[in-house]
């Protein structure tokens, strides 16, 4: 049967339509009740984290009707949209979704009142069957049936550890045997298989195509009891054993008498454009698995054959399923192989081939955007360059959190309407496996889109590759998925490296900050400039799920002393805004979750101090809430709070003020900065004013600390309308302080970040004095160079340079963990005088507010004061 010609499809299409009467655009047990649930309580009960990933990538459509190689969801608008399916049910469905035959042959079992279940019994459609499957695979074979691949796999275990006696189980590097718990033993991928590390049987694992360490794996391996592969590795990239490889394998298993199985789920039964791949590689496996297209897509069904000569007859009793050989199985299976003729196999290996030869010429068109095409007939690989674009944030953070595959297939989903998947121990290779029903001319749209994917990424088209990301609802604030990681690194840019004798003398210093706002991303990725804010920070909720640390460029700092520290800036990839909204919802352990990923990482960066920063600190109660992991941790707030009281000490004698003629107000005061200095500075002011947000239990430590130092409070912002000095010490991220809350001519020091006051306040009121006041000149005016770090060359801020002195102290010291105190702030305050570490506004006349106007570095928060 010619199952690709388009009008035999439709003849066969239109009968089944008649048989169970369904109209060709809706399936008729589509139930609106049942299956369409509101948004809140979708996927609540069903894997959530991982719907939420879904649903960030915008891949979580709900599909209702497939067809072919069709499957069709409903838009918001209520449009059916038509998507072109080459994910195929992980390989399943070669006859493509609904095949009319097949869905005939199962209302055929199902109407005719069969015997499906009769455990304990002969059973003529297994035997059939199992019959068809051993003549297939050409040779003598007792099957027995399972219901998944896995389960499988399971079973060929069992019988290769009885019938050998033997206890390790030898692999290939990149294997993916199912996730059972014995399946997964021969699982190469760690994200899956070390969570569930339990003493089992030993694994071997070889490299593939590397015969010197087969043999030596063969030399040492105690007790083998089998050698399992699959002939082309699907869910570890698509990628192909050689064959002089699999002969040396063959030989070496029978040179051992141990059995050679080969895992055909994913390249059996004619998906690879053979019956077996490993027959069309040369060797002749005692053990063959198959499963995934047995079933038509309709069954859940595979199948362990075992060499007669082999099979231990004790194995019929010790081994069973209550599913396994269920008559609807068999007979979808019966009808699958039948269908599998030879017109089937040649269609898979022209349309395979043609469609490899396309790819292949992308690759060569865009090296820049495709480093391999991989596969067999219709099992095909892409593998997306991960280091394609050096210079784009976005990209290479989702390649470093493996979700470089997923972004693309949400592109080409979202974009070209194509639905593909990053195989699952390889993100970065996307799967190509359409049925064989495929038309040229799908083929041709398939090649245009990743041209079209291609194009973008060699261009760094960013905003044409996450439109698809801002149309979406993104949805902030929603729990993050558990995804899988490796906990790797993501580099921003090769880093300005130290010599190699500098990179083992100097100590390292982690600086864990976070972005103050979406409007600093154009810093990190400029060619998201254009987006609007509205748009920056959609694209910055959408990945904040993901979030990972990055590592920024290292930078050598040296003291006035002549000591050198190198600093490791690692930055969150989420902003004020969103630390806070988690914050106060009480996430705490999500948010105490990602320091410590910072911490971690600071740590296998070889960071032996790490100084934490504006919401890394609040969230982790100033770091007591992380794990140190042996290193130095400081909350950031004793220096930056003596920075701010030197500050508003040396603003009031340029003024020509006396402190004790003064009213000072500090806004922010139950935070732990505004609390230290309110502390300081109480005793040298005429009066203070104390200013807290008046949240829940704000007031009540309010009024606690003005008792306890003499002070006035109130949670009413007009009151610092009464002073002539006001410090913002806040965590707020809407600016809630403006111009109808300052008195005339009052001197602002601002060491919040993101700022408390608003650039059009300063705009509006020339009579304020606004300054920053947390920030520290360094000594030999390094460059930090950091994106979004809105600072001049030379300076920084006295969050980060705390663990920078601390470093150059040079000696582990754990007391700046934790709330600040006087104590701790004088302490600091004389570390940074040895270092020659000054306050910024004493090295300069003019308000460094006023000087950061002139650098280019100017992001958000700067903006708001020029
Ligand atoms: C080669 C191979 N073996 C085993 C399995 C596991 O099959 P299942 O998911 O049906 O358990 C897979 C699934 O992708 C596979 O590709």
């Amino acid at each position: 049967m010619d199952i690709c010609r388009e009008d035999e499809r439709r003849t066969l299409l239109s009968s089944y339509d008649d048989t169970i009467g369904a109209g060709p655009s809706r399936s008729i047990f589509y139930d609106d009740a049942t299956t369409k649930r509101d948004d809140q309580t979708r996927g609540a009960h069903h894997k959530p984290n991982l719907l939420e990933l879904l649903r960030t990538i915008g891949l979580d459509n709900d599909y209702h009707r497939a067809q072919g190689d069709r499957i069709y969801y409903f838009d918001e608008l209520g449009r059916e949209i038509e998507v072109l399916d080459l994910v195929s049910g992980y390989g399943t469905l070669l006859f493509g979704h609904n095949h009319p035959d097949l869905t005939n042959e199962a209302i055929r079992f199902l109407a005719s009142a069969s015997c499906n279940h009769a455990q304990g019994s002969a059973s003529s459609l297994a035997d059939s069957l199992a019959a068809e499957l051993s003549r297939r695979a050409e040779g003598d074979f007792c099957v027995t049936f399972g219901n998944s691949g896995a389960e499988a796999v399971e079973a060929a275990m069992k019988h290769a550890l009885l019938e050998t006696g033997g206890q390790t189980f030898m692999t290939l590097d990149g294997a993916f045997h199912g996730k059972t718990l014995g399946a997964l033993q021969l699982t190469s991928s760690p994200i899956f298989r070390q969570p569930f590390g339990v003493r089992g049987v030993q694994v071997e694992r070889v490299s593939v195509n590397n015969v010197r360490n087969l043999e030596a794996a063969f030399a040492h391996v105690h007790r083998p009891a089998g050698f399992f592969f699959e002939p082309i590795q699907g869910e570890g990239g698509i990628r192909q054993v050689r064959r002089e490889f699999l002969r040396r394998i063959a030989e070496l298993c029978a040179e051992h008498r141990i059995p050679l199985i080969a895992d055909e789920c994913q390249t059996g039964l004619g998906r690879t454009g053979t019956y077996l791949a490993s027959h069309a590689l040369g060797v002749r496996p005692d053990y063959i698995i198959v499963s995934k297209a047995l079933g038509g897509g309709i069954a859940k069904i595979s199948a362990v054959l075992i060499d007669r000569l082999r099979y231990r007859a004790e194995f019929d009793v010790l081994h069973s399923s209550t599913f396994a050989n269920d008559g609807f199985s068999c007979a979808i299976g019966l009808k699958t192989l039948k269908m599998l003729d030879d017109e089937t196999l040649e269609s898979c290996r022209e349309k395979g081939a043609w469609l490899k030869r396309r790819l292949q010429a992308l690759k060569k068109k865009y090296p820049a955007a495709i480093t391999n095409v991989r596969g067999m007939g219709l099992m095909l690989g892409v593998e997306l360059r991960k280091s394609a674009l050096p210079d784009s944030f976005v990209l290479r953070f989702l390649a470093a959190r493996d979700l470089l595959g997923l972004f693309v297939a949400g592109y080409l989903l979202n974009v070209h309407q194509i639905r593909v998947a990053p195989t699952l121990s390889d993100s970065t290779t996307l799967r190509i496996q359409p049925s064989v029903l495929i038309q040229y001319e799908s083929m041709h749209r398939i090649v245009a889109a990743l041209e079209d994917l291609c194009v973008r990424l060699q261009r760094r088209d960013i905003v044409g590759l996450t439109a698809f990301l801002l149309q979406g609802d993104a949805r902030p604030g929603r729990g993050a998925p558990i995804w899988p990681s490796r906990k790797r690194t993501v580099t921003f840019r090769p880093s300005r490296q130290p010599t190699a004798a500098a990179a083992f003398s100097l100590r390292r210093v982690a600086w864990l900050f976070h972005l103050n706002d979406a409007d600093d991303l154009p810093s990190l990725e400029p060619s998201l400039q254009d987006l609007d804010q509205a748009n920056r920070k959609r694209f910055l909720d959408s990945i904040a799920p993901f979030a990972m640390p990055v590592a920024m460029d290292r930078v050598e700092i040296r003291s006035g002393t002549g000591d050198r520290v190198q600093l490791q800036p690692l930055l969150l990839p989420v902003t004020s805004r969103w630390l806070k909204f988690h914050f106060e919802r009480r996430r705490f352990r999500k948010l105490r979750t990602l320091v410590q990923q910072g911490i971690d990482v600071a740590f296998g960066l070889g960071c032996e101090f790490v100084s934490l920063g504006q919401f890394t600190s609040i969230v982790t109660r100033h770091g007591r809430n992380v794990s140190p992991q042996g290193m130095s941790i400081t909350s950031g707030n004793s220096f930056s709070a003596a920075l701010a009281v030197n500050a508003v000490q040396s603003v009031l004698a340029g003024h020509g003020l006396v402190s004790t003629d003064c009213t000072l107000a500090i806004v922010g005061a139950t935070g732990d900065i505004g609390r230290v200095c309110a502390e300081i500075l109480a005793p040298e002011f005429r009066k203070l004013i104390l200013i807290g947000s008046g949240r829940q239990n704000s007031a009540r430590r309010l009024k606690h600390i003005a008792r306890r130092i003499g002070a006035d409070w109130s949670c009413d912002l007009m009151a610092v309308r009464a002073a002539n000095i006001v410090i913002c010490a806040t965590n707020a991220v809407d600016l809630p302080l403006t111009e109808v809350h300052l008195a005339n001519a009052a001197i602002v020091c601002d060491v919040s970040m993101p700022a408390t006051l608003d650039r059009s306040t300063i705009r509006q009121r020339s009579d304020l004095s606004v300054l920053r006041g947390s920030v520290v000149r360094l000594p030999f005016n390094e460059e930090l160079g950091i994106p979004g770090l809105p600072l001049p060359p030379g300076y920084a801020y006295g969050c980060l340079a705390e663990g920078i002195l601390l470093a150059l102290e040079g000696f582990p010291d754990m007391s700046f963990v934790g709330r600040s105190s006087v104590c701790k702030v004088n302490r600091m305050e004389s570390i940074a005088r040895r270092h020659g570490f000054l306050p910024a506004d004493r090295t300069t006349p003019l308000p460094v507010v006023r000087m950061m106007q002139d650098c280019n570095h100017v992001s958000s928060d700067l903006r708001r004061f020029a």
